[in-house]
C-alpha cells in the first residue's frame, strides 16, 4: 500500500504504473491535474488494476491535505506501507529575478510538502515501512539559473538523511536523484527545443535524456523487500551526470 504524491503525470505517473505492475496498491495525489489523474485511473483499469489505484486531490503544501491523503489511503487499503514524495515544481531563472512568491512555491512544494507528508505518514507506517523522496542531481551538483530548485532538492536530501536516522531501524528512508528526464516539468522549464538538443544530454555519460519510466524501477526497488538494508541512500538515476 503506497501513497505517492504528484502522480498525475511524469515520473510520479510512471512510478505509480510500475508499482501497480509489481502488485502494489497505490493512492496517488495531485494538486490540479484532474485530467491526468483520471487518465491514470483509466490506464490502471485497462491493465486490470483499477481496484488497486485510488486518486485524491491534495496540495502537498497544505497540512490538512497531507493528513487527508494518509487517511484516504488507510480507509481505502487498510494499511500504509510506503510513502513516495514525488510532487515537485521547478522555477528557473537568475536569482536576481526570482520573486519571493517563486521562493515560497518551490520551497513549500519541494520541502514543506515532503515534511508534512512524512510527519503524517510516519506514525502509520509499520516496521519495515518505506519513505522514498524524489530529489534531483542538482541537489548534489547545483546548476545556475535554478538556484531555488537546487536549494530545495539539497534540503530534501538533508531531510531524507536526517529523518532516516530518526526513524531507524523501523522505517527505511531514501532519496532518488534523477538526472534530466523528459516530462512536462522539463518541457516547461527548458523549452521543447532543449529536450532534443545536445547541451543537457552531453552532461551525462549516457549522452541522452531519460524517460520517466527509467526512474520508476528505482522507486519500486526502494519500496520492495529487496532494499531491506538500504537507508539514508541517495540513489542517482542520472546516466552518469554526477
Ligand atoms: N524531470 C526531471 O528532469 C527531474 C529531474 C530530477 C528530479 N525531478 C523531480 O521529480 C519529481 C516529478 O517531476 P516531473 O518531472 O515528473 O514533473 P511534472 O511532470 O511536472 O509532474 C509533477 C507532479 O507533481 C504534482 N504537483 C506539483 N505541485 C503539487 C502540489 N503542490 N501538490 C500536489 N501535487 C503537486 C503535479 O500535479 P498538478 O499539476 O496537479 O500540480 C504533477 O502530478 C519532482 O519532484 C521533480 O523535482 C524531475
Amino acid at each position: 500500500m503506497v501513497l505517492l504524491s504528484g502522480g498525475s503525470r511524469g515520473i510520479g505517473a510512471a512510478a505509480a504504473a510500475a508499482l501497480l505492475d509489481a502488485g502494489a496498491c497505490v493512492c496517488l495525489t495531485y494538486r490540479q491535474d484532474a485530467a491526468g489523474a483520471a487518465h491514470r485511473e483509466q490506464a490502471a483499469a485497462a491493465a486490470g488494476a483499477g481496484d488497486r489505484l485510488t486518486t485524491v486531490r491534495a496540495d502537498v503544501r497544505d497540512a490538512a491535505a497531507a493528513k487527508e491523503a494518509v487517511r484516504h489511503t488507510l480507509e481505502r487499503f487498510g494499511t500504509l506501507d510506503a510513502l513516495v514524495n514525488n510532487a515537485g515544481v521547478l522555477v528557473q531563472g537568475h536569482l536576481q529575478f526570482a520573486t519571493t512568491a517563486d521562493y515560497d512555491l518551490v520551497m513549500d512544494t519541494n520541502v514543506r510538502g515532503p515534511y508534512l507528508l512524512m510527519r503524517a505518514a510516519i506514525p502509520r507506517l509499520p516496521k519495515g515501512g518505506r519513505i522514498v523522496n524524489i530529489a534531483s542531481v542538482v541537489g548534489i551538483d547545483p546548476i545556475p539559473d535554478a538556484s531555488l530548485y537546487c536549494a530545495s532538492k539539497a534540503a530534501l536530501i538533508a531531510l531524507t538523511r536526517s529523518v532516516a536516522q530518526e526513524v531507524a531501524p523501523d522505517i527505511l528512508v531514501n532519496a532518488i536523484a534523477p538526472g534530466p528526464i523528459r516530462t512536462a516539468m522539463t518541457a516547461r522549464g527548458y523549452g521543447d527545443d532543449l529536450l532534443t538538443s545536445d547541451a543537457i544530454a552531453q552532461g551525462t555519460w549516457q549522452r541522452r535524456w531519460a524517460g520517466p519510466q527509467e526512474v520508476a524501477p528505482a522507486v519500486v526497488y526502494l519500496c520492495s523487500p529487496a532494499s531491506g538494508y538500504v537507508t539514508g541512500a541517495v540513489l542517482r538515476v542520472d546516466g552518469g551526470r554526477t
